[in-house]
């Protein structure tokens, strides 16, 4: 199966190639294939961006598409920065601009208010039909300082209690193990295999 994946974030797209791998894929990127597409993210859900994502590739592309839309929740913050987690700093905010201005709002917040998820969306869309819809969530904690050098985003402000690290001091197949990307992925996955049994 060849699949477009749906979005202009090259290292969220390099997890789902990551995870991916070894299924039986082929993943085509937009710039492959020429397609220069930002489309505005105006849904109040993960859901719904992810499908405003993959419907607006999908009407470029003749196979399956898959989109991600994903973000960060953090109790204290009423759920913020949520679905504005890309640009939560503003329009053009770099990922270092989001992390500082995340903890500038929460300074002085103890640590044990400090609770936060990472969610992730994905849906995978044929033309104008919706194939199938996934979540994944992992909980987590808000740190007030940075540690790890590895992921992205929000990756070394996000500590992953079980094992004591964020997610940037995670390895990567860890944090694929672990991770509302890898949660959501593997559960597409499941659904799609119950699809293609009923089907035949
Ligand atoms: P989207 O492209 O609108 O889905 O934006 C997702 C944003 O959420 C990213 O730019 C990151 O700021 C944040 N995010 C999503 N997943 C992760 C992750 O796995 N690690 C760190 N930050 C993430």
């Amino acid at each position: 199966m060849r699949i477009l994946l749906a979005s202009n974030n090259s290292k969220k797209r390099h997890e789902l190639e990551r995870i991916l791998a070894g299924r039986g894929v082929e993943i085509v990127t937009p710039q492959a294939l020429g397609i220069d597409l930002e489309p505005p993210e105006t849904g109040a859900t993960f859901e719904e961006n992810c499908l405003i994502k993959a419907r607006a590739f999908a009407r470029l592309f003749a196979g399956p598409v898959l989109a991600d839309d994903s973000g960060l929740e953090v109790d204290a913050l009423g759920g913020a920065p949520g679905v504005r987690s890309a640009r939560y700093a503003g329009p053009a905010a770099s990922d270092a601009e989001n992390r500082a201005r995340l903890l500038a709002e929460l300074a002085g917040v103890p640590d044990e208010r400090r609770a936060a998820r990472f969610v992730c969306c994905l849906a995978l869309v044929k033309g104008g039909e919706v194939l199938a819809r996934a979540r994944g969530a992992c909980a987590g904690r808000i740190i007030a300082a940075e540690r790890g050098a590895d992921g992205f985003g929000y990756d070394p402000i996000f500590l992953h209690e079980p094992s004591g690290r964020t997610f940037a001091e995670l390895d990567p197949a860890e944090k694929d193990r672990v991770s509302h990307r890898g949660a959501a992925l593997r559960e597409l996955a499941r659904r799609l295999d119950r699809i293609r049994k009923q089907a035949t």
